[in-house]
């Protein structure tokens, strides 16, 4: 555990049973850590992907994600999204060298104060034990991780991505199955594709930006990209304007 790291985490607590149980345990006066700062929502369901990983790109250290139990969403069906969600954001945060489990996403209802209680307490001190985002990430420096950040967060805007996470969402929702290899097998055939790519066209943008002009082989060095995602990313960015590619270079278009 890294001495005197206090983690920065954000909470995500639906209204009607995480919130009001966290409410309980502070009434009871029970212990437990204090660096959760909490937003509150009216479900589970309503958390999009974007919302945390612009949590972890303004340096939070962890976020942890409290609903009501499965079955018990106000809105029926609430927290099953949340768990495509939570998959899909799982696989963002690997693909952007974040541990996954950075982020949690448990059950605690109204009347669970203690389980809160428990669950607040292991999950800060598995945060704490992981120290400041960057510090013990597998590979990525900290400045790399928040640029892949910055580019994911631009990623889970786009329409297509957007679509692609609906589309599971629709068809899981018809089949009922919402097991977690079925949730995870369908995120990362349907969705991670599109999602990787329009960050690695999102970061190639913040590139150019950055250094006004980029050699290809810069680019594949920098995004450590294969042959066949260097082509797809070049393809795409010759349609956009305010970019244009030449001999090789690619640059801010004058
Ligand atoms: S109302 Fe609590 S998770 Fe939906």
């Amino acid at each position: 555990m890294s001495e005197g790291f206090n983690p920065r985490i954000l909470g995500i607590f639906c209204n009607w049973c995480c919130y009001a149980a966290a409410d309980s345990a502070g009434v009871s006066r029970y212990q437990y850590p204090p660096n959760v700062r909490v937003i509150r929502v009216m479900c589970t369901g309503r958390i999009d992907t974007r919302f945390i990983l612009e949590a972890f790109r303004l340096q939070a250290d962890g976020v942890f994600i409290g609903g009501c139990h499965l079955g018990e969403c106000h809105y029926q069906t609430g927290n099953y999204e949340a768990l495509i969600m939570a998959e899909l954001t799982r696989q963002v945060l690997k693909d952007c060298g974040v541990r996954p489990d950075r982020m949690a996403l448990e059950w605690a209802s109204a009347a669970e104060g203690p389980r809160y209680v428990e669950l607040i307490t292991n999950y800060t001190n598995k945060i704490k034990g992981y120290g400041e985002l960057g510090s013990l990430e597998d590979e990525d420096p900290k400045p790399l991780i928040v640029r892949h950040l910055t580019a994911a967060v631009k990623a889970a805007e786009n329409m297509k991505v957007r679509s692609a996470f609906g589309n599971v969402a629709k068809k899981l929702h018809k089949e009922w199955d919402y097991s977690p290899d079925r949730i995870s097998k369908e995120v990362a055939e349907k969705v991670m594709p599109a999602f990787r790519r329009q960050r690695l066209i999102e970061e190639t943008k913040l590139l150019v930006k950055d250094k006004e002009l980029l050699t290809n082989k810069e680019l594949i060095k920098e995004l450590s990209i294969s042959d066949e995602e260097f082509d797809a990313i070049i393809k795409a960015l010759s349609k956009l304007k305010g970019i244009s590619i030449e001999e090789g270079i690619i640059k801010l278009a004058s």
